[in-house]
């Protein structure tokens, strides 16, 4: 945390703090509160100053500005370095051009709303300004690159994990009187090998995973995130395939919530990934949540099109497609489309 972010940290909305004892506590002069309250107040903080009380937050801006993260993840790897846009072309772009200035590993780049978003196979990207989260984080990873595509299932697999454990905090917090009973929900969110996030058959938000590589090293990648929060998704073009949390829920998630979550839990998968204890369990993990597992599938791969019946995913996080042949092929990339509606299960 930087002195600005230990600034937030003393200030609250239930009462006052005084500029003496922020100095004390943090080793740093009243004039140099003064100037960092005077920062945060550029920056959208709503900060009441009362001469003999001292400093209040009263509101806190609806962007996701570093200093509303960086003290509440407690990620190992992701997350040291957080880059915010308020407005940016793409996240994946600015993360790219951050590697070839050197940008460590675990650096995120965060934007509030993105013009020239890119999804998978040359897609485009929609993240209206404040309601959507996008974010891009650069990676290092230590595995060869023939099991990098397992790399994408896992951020999928962590966006999942940490939309059910938002979702099952909101639920909580919602329930009124008594609302700290245990709530397991199940926001019936799926997995679409390879990464996409899939509510109630409509697609919630998506994983785009770039990388470079030699034979057996890769030198960075990136993985990026799409997913829709609080912006609404009827009335676009995309009514019938795509939601947002706002219309599955009924009412707004916090974004800022959301990230630390996806953060810490990609921080968490990220270091399993990398360490390849258990090499089949994020694999593992995925299945359990496979919307395609059982169901007749039409895949499109580099290679051409793949038929048959999705049976799962193998330990690189290759999908296994059971032909009507009877012969099984192992698929590392490309986009499956189920034939016929999706049912829930
Ligand atoms: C998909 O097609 O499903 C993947 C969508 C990925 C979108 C994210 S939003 C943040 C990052 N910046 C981009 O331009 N794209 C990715």
């Amino acid at each position: 945390m930087n002195t600005e972010h230990k600034v937030l940290a003393e200030l609250t909305e239930d009462r006052y703090s005084s500029g003496e004892a922020i100095s004390q506590k943090l080793n740093i002069t009243r004039s140099a509160v003064w100037k960092h309250i005077v920062k945060l107040r550029e920056r959208g903080y709503v900060i009441e100053a009362l001469p003999r009380n001292g400093y209040r937050l009263i509101g806190r801006p609806d962007k996701l500005l570093p200093a509303e993260i960086t003290p509440l993840i407690h990620a190992q790897v992701i997350g040291g370095h957080i880059v915010h846009f308020e407005k940016t072309g793409s996240t994946a772009d600015d993360a790219r051009k951050l590697i070839d200035e050197g940008a460590p590993e675990g650096t995120v780049v965060i934007a509030d709303e993105q013009t020239q978003g890119r999804g998978r196979m040359g897609r485009t990207w929609q993240t209206p300004a404040g309601k959507a989260i996008a974010l891009s984080v650069i990676l290092h990873p230590r595995v060869s690159p023939s099991r990098i595509s397992l790399l994408s299932l896992a951020t999928a697999l962590a966006v999942k994990n940490a939309l059910v454990a938002v979702l099952s905090v909101t639920r909580e917090s919602q329930s009124g009187e008594g609302g700290s009973e245990e709530i397991h929900v199940d926001p019936h969110i799926s997995l679409k090998w390879p990464n996409d996030i899939y509510v109630g058959g409509k697609k919630l938000g998506g994983v785009l995973l770039e990388m470079a590589a030699e034979l057996d090293r890769v030198q960075w990648a990136i993985a990026s995130i799409g997913l829709n929060v609080n912006n609404q998704v009827q009335g676009t073009g995309l009514k019938n395939i795509a939601t947002s949390l706002l219309e599955e829920l009924g009412h707004e998630v916090s974004r800022r919530d959301l990230v630390v979550a996806l953060l810490d839990e990609l921080d968490s998968v990220y270091r399993r990934f990398n360490l390849e204890v258990d090499p089949g369990a994020i694999s593992h993990e995925f299945e359990k949540s496979d919307m395609l597992q059982g169901h007749k599938v039409e895949v499109d791969t580099p290679a051409g099109f793949v038929t048959g019946v999705a049976s799962g995913i193998d330990a690189d996080g290759r999908l296994r497609i059971r032909e009507s042949g009877g012969g099984v092929k192992l698929l590392f990339s490309g986009e499956a489309t189920l034939s016929g509606a999706w049912s829930p299960p």
